[in-house]
């Protein structure tokens, strides 16, 4: 049985300020899904105190995938498990877009972040061109392949992969949950091919793209859809409250 997740994907925003005042106006009911919020860097060393005592557990947005060195600028995997956290997102569409992320670099941060014992969330998702053009599936594949070829099975079984059309994320136009479970299915199945049926099985595919309260339950409803990554939803605190909440009920 694949636990169903909740995953907040706060982007570049919450300060400090606006962190803390969103987890003094958040109360989730307790539940039976999987509560996770992937933050900014600046905000990871508070999370712990702001979410004592609930199960919730936290992550990053990014990493550079080396111990240490001279990477100005960037933050290393073991700087992140020192924080407690539990996922790092890896290759979200806005990292591969803005900052020119490779499939091979995503590869490595796949890699530095099971080696320091956190979870991956990888991002994979076509544009409105591939879709158009009937290339999705040829699209994912081949963010897949880069990513999947390197992994174990039992790396591939615990691996969380995130479904975010790029043409759905921060429109309002979420995917139909036909077309999600289309894409997830085909998802699961290429990972079949590279960590067995065991592996596949157990590895959560998540949607991710305009995802709210008043459509969770219609992706939650799909059997291969295991959860959502949710980003502009996920800053508001009585919104978010409500998605889990929907979550836990299916
Ligand atoms: P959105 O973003 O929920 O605001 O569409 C999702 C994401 O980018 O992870």
């Amino acid at each position: 049985m694949r636990k169903i997740m909740i995953a907040g994907n706060w982007k570049m925003n919450h300060t400090i300020k606006d962190t803390k005042d969103f987890f003094q106006h958040f109360f989730p009911e307790k539940g039976s899904a999987e509560l996770v919020f992937c933050v900014p860097f600046t905000d990871l060393p508070i999370l712990p105190q702001l979410v004592k005592g609930t199960d919730i557990h936290w992550g990053a947005e990014n990493v550079y995938p080396e111990e240490k060195g001279a990477f100005t600028g960037e933050i290393s995997p073991g700087m992140l498990t020192e924080l407690g956290c539990s996922y790092v997102i890896c290759g979200h569409s806005e990292r591969r877009q803005i900052l020119g992320e490779s499939n091979a670099f995503i590869s490595k941060k796949i890699n530095a972040v099971f080696a320091a014992g956190m979870t991956p969330i990888l991002c994979v998702g076509e544009g409105q061109k591939e879709r158009q053009n009937n290339q999705t599936e040829e699209f994912l594949k081949e963010e897949l392949d880069s990513s999947l070829k390197d992994l174990t099975a039992e790396q591939i079984g615990q691996l969380v992969i995130a479904y975010e059309p790029i043409w759905a994320i921060g429109s309002g136009q979420a995917a139909t949950p036909e077309i999600a479970e289309g894409a997830i299915r085909f998802i699961r199945q290429t990972a079949e091919q590279y960590g067995g049926t065991e592996a596949a099985d157990s590895m959560r595919i998540l949607y991710g793209g305009s995802v709210k309260s008043a459509n969770i339950e219609s992706f939650l409803q799909e059997k291969n859809i295991d959860g959502a990554l949710i980003g502009g939803a996920s800053l508001h605190p009585a919104e978010m409250a409500d998605i889990y909440k929907k979550a836990c009920n299916i």
